[in-house]
């Protein structure tokens, strides 16, 4: 995480990816990463109580190595994962090959590959919405879904402790306030979701910790995540925000649109 929040406040590639060593070099740790993470489904409840996508079409953006897609494929009627990172669009087409609802496709929030009006939910999970610039990919979700679709962005939420505090010692520069409320201004309702990640081993804790921050902030986690343990393994309380907006099915309200920005490149946190 920290790693690809400080790259990709410096810079974003040509195509306007934004780097995320953590899955991109640690696919493995990911992985395990998104196993332990919200164990008692708080995340899924939120975004359940948000917009239902049973018999829809749902799209997951920056949808990584695929983790989310099958559960969105138990009750959708298509899953379209997009994904720029070409070696994990092959290990999400690996994932849901026998799942034949869900199918996977390059590109990125800023160039969807499906037509308009085509979507009923936009998914995005800890993926390119993280704040200002990121307006490009809120005017293509807005083309790509169709009237009354939800875009829902899930993000982590820095100001819930204890995560949230090695979150800003790492990015000194990130404003929680600024975020959220740019999304506000752009016709965002927000949802703050209390969350447990649950660790079964040592080994998980030091693994996962270590792809998220940087050495020195990890070791720190770490040692406060190891005081938690139980007889069964480690708790780890994670607050995260939900931040959805449908898209009009009539007349628009002047001023609700985000097309008036002028910002063309996503800046992480
Ligand atoms: C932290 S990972 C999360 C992956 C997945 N959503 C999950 O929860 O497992 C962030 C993902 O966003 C992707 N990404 C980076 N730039 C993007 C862009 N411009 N549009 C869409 N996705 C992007 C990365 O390649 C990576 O797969």
């Amino acid at each position: 995480m920290w790693r690809s929040v400080r790259r990709g406040l410096k810079a974003l590639s040509r195509d306007g990816v934004v780097p995320s060593p953590n899955i991109w070099y640690h696919p493995d740790v990911y992985e395990l990463e998104n196993r332990v993470q919200d164990v008692d489904g708080e995340i899924w409840r939120v975004l359940g109580e948000e917009a239902s996508w049973t018999g829809r079409t749902v799209l997951d953006l920056g949808c990584g190595a695929g983790f989310h897609l099958p559960k969105f494929a138990e009750d959708a009627g298509a899953v379209i994962g997009v994904e720029p990172h070409e070696p994990l669009v092959h290990k999400a087409r690996h994932r849901v090959a026998e799942l034949a609802n869900i199918r996977l496709l390059g590109g990125s929030a800023q160039r969807i590959p499906v037509p308009d009006a085509s979507v009923d939910i936009v998914h995005a999970r800890t993926a390119y919405f993280f704040g200002p610039g990121c307006e490009p990919g809120i005017r293509e979700a807005d083309r790509v879904l169709r009237p009354g679709g939800a875009l829902m962005i899930v993000d982590l939420d820095a100001t819930a402790e204890p995560y949230g505090r090695w979150m800003r010692a790492d990015l000194p520069h990130y404003d929680p306030a600024a975020v959220e409320s740019f999304f506000a201004r752009n016709g965002f309702r927000c949802r703050r979701v209390a969350t447990r990640w649950r660790f079964r081993t040592r080994g998980q804790v030091e693994s996962v910790l270590n792809i998220e921050f940087s050495p020195k902030i990890a070791a720190g986690a770490i040692e406060d995540v190891l005081r938690r343990g139980d007889e069964d393994g480690y708790t780890l309380p994670v607050g995260y925000r939900v931040h959805v907006r449908e898209k009009p099915t009539g007349l628009v309200v002047p001023g609700h649109s985000s097309s008036s920005s002028e910002s063309i490149s996503p800046r992480m946190p």
